[in-house]
Formats: C-alpha cells, structure tokens, sequence
C-alpha cells in the first residue's frame, strides 16, 4: 500500500545481492541517525532472478560489517508493474541498469523515477557508476561501499534541500 507522506527509494542493481542491498542498509542507516525514519520507505531489487530469496553476497556482508552495517536485505527481482508505482525513485548503480529500467517504464512520468546514483556522488563527483564488484577482490568490495556511502550522502543532502556541493 503507497503511503503518501513518506518519500520512497528503490535502489536497483544486477543481483540484488552485492550492491543495492548495502545501499539498502547504508540508506536506511543514515536515515534513521537523521532522525528521519519516519520520513522514508527504503527498499532494493535486482534486475535479474538469480538470486531472490537469498542473502546478500557474504564478502559484501562481511565488508559492510567492519563499517558498521547489517546488510541483510533478502533478494527480491524488480516488477514493473508495481514498482514504478509504489516508489518515488528508483535508483540504478549503473548504465546497464539503467537502461534495463527505463526501458521497462510505461510513460515518462515512470522513466524519469530513474535516476542514477552517480549523479549524486559529491567526493567522487565524476565517476559515472558503481560498477558491479560480484567478479572482483577485497577491494572492489571497498570501493563500492565507498561510493555507495557517497552517494546516499548527496541523495540524502538533495532531499532534505541541504544541497549536493
Ligand atoms: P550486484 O552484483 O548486481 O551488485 O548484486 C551481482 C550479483 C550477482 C550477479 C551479477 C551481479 N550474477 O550474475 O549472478
């Protein structure tokens, strides 16, 4: 069921188990230490049907534990035909994903929901995505939690008219 007084995200990635379920966590996190829990709905899905039902990737748990983060997020793959509707935005960690979602919109009321979290980066303003760290090492792990916790600082800012910088 919408609820119309709180402000809705979706974030999107391949699997839903490496990326948008730390953005998930980070998110929610840094709401919550806001003190705008009640302001927010915060949810993430995977492109693809691979993983629904699991938890996330264990090396991005492990990752997100040393920082602080209980990334436990169950895998869910995006449906068009209620997220569009359900949710304000819809985040995507890269170009790939974005042009999955946006070719699933039905009008460009829905398209323009997505957005990418790159546009929001603020300490690594110029990099263009969060890539994808499911085939890579430890530090692949690192970088995207990095960016990811970069990016919802500039999502955040922007919807509580702190600015991006
Ligand atoms: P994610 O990473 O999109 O950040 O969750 C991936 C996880 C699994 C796969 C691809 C990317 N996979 O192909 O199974």
């Amino acid at each position: 069921m919408k609820q119309m007084d709180k402000t809705r995200i979706l974030f999107i990635c391949l699997g839903n188990i490496c990326r948008s379920p730390a953005t998930n966590a980070i998110m929610q996190k840094f709401v919550d230490e806001a003190g705008l829990t009640d302001k927010f709905v915060i949810d993430s899905a995977g492109i693809g049907p691979w993983h629904v039902g699991q938890l996330p990737d264990k090396r991005m748990r492990q990752h997100g534990t040393k920082r602080g983060y209980k990334i436990d997020h169950i895998a869910r793959q995006f449906d068009a035909s209620h997220d569009f509707n359900d949710f304000d935005y819809i985040v995507v960690m890269d170009d790939e994903n974005y042009k999955n979602i946006t070719w699933q919109a039905h009008d460009e009321g829905e398209r323009k929901k997505v957005i990418r979290m790159a546009d929001y980066f603020i300490k690594y303003k110029g990099r263009t995505s969060v890539p994808d760290p499911y085939y890579g090492g430890d530090s692949d792990f690192e970088l995207a939690l990095d960016l990811i916790e970069d990016g919802c600082r500039g999502i955040l800012n922007k919807l509580t008219n702190k600015g991006n910088s």
